[in-house]
């Protein structure tokens, strides 16, 4: 059997050294019955996002986007949204780059507005593409950002205020996943779209996996089962899911989605 232990600078201990420090620090408390973990403490989150703001600010300063085109393309361009118009975007868990300035390439999004509890961090990372509050969709477009909001997404209360709310690649990273859930539907209005991307996991792995592996950054790792129980609320018009079989711990089985819904009417 195998162990890893990655803390929150990214070091990666394997073999007996690791196998005392999981057996010292891990994320078994925090299973569910049967959802994989969907939740964990303040202060295990709190943990998670010392590791993010070291990579960000540190090891990754001279990134210039955390995969945004990837995901951009797995989405097909976001396609499915030519011609829409949008008064009022969020980005949710934006980090220094935002993916919402190539979805703005597409369609017309008329405000933005980005939550990070980070964000202020980031506004000094070198790359930053919101660094002095524009945010570019083309080199002769771009529209001013309407709110920085430093703060969880579990921790932000507003009503239907977005008619397009972004999530890639944030779960993972969360504290609560169905109060992410809940918050995100009710910053949607009737007839507001939701664009999803994150990995989803198979609670059986997950069980397995949390008992010889911690990774500092990455403290929630949901079932299929609970995403998609939260995106079936939504009217789909977008589905793509791919299935990854990668070697890496918790990068093996399970799925990533990609997901752009609208909340019905
Ligand atoms: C892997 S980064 C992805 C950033 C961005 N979505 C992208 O695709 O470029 C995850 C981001 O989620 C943020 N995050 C972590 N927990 C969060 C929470 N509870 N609410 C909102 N954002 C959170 C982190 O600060 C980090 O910036």
């Amino acid at each position: 059997m195998t162990y890893s232990f990655i803390d929150k600078s990214f070091n990666e201990t394997t073999g007996d050294a690791a196998r005392a420090l999981v057996e010292q620090q891990n994320d078994c408390r925090f299973l569910s019955p049967n959802r994989g973990v969907v939740s964990v403490s303040e202060s295990r989150w709190r943990e998670a996002q010392e590791a993010e703001r070291h990579g960000w600010m540190q090891l990754w300063r001279n990134e210039t986007e955390d995969r945004n085109s990837f995901h951009a393309a797995m989405f097909d361009n976001y396609l499915s949204l030519r011609g829409e118009c949008f008064r009022h975007a969020v980005e949710l868990g934006c980090g220094p780059f935002t993916n919402v300035r190539l979805l703005g390439r597409i369609a017309e999004i008329q405000a933005v507005s980005l939550l990070d509890p980070l964000v202020e961090d980031y506004l000094a990372h070198p790359h930053c593409s919101y660094r002095d509050r524009i945010l570019f969709f083309a080199p002769q477009r771009f529209v001013y950002v309407d709110r920085l909001i430093a703060s969880s997404i579990e921790d932000f209360g507003a009503a239907a205020e977005f008619d397009l709310v972004l999530l890639i690649n944030v779960i993972e990273h969360c504290r609560d996943f169905d109060r992410v859930a809940d918050v995100i539907w009710s910053l949607l209005p009737p007839g507001g779209t939701f664009v999803f991307h994150d990995h989803s996991y198979h609670h059986a792995d997950v069980a397995e996996v949390l008992k010889r592996h911690f990774d500092a950054a990455h403290p929630l790792r949901v079932d299929r089962a609970a995403i998609d129980q939260f995106l079936g609320r939504f009217e789909t018009i977008f589905h793509r899911v791919v299935n990854t079989t990668g070697k890496a711990p918790l990068s093996g089985p399970g799925e990533m989605i990609y997901f752009i819904g609208r909340k019905p009417r």
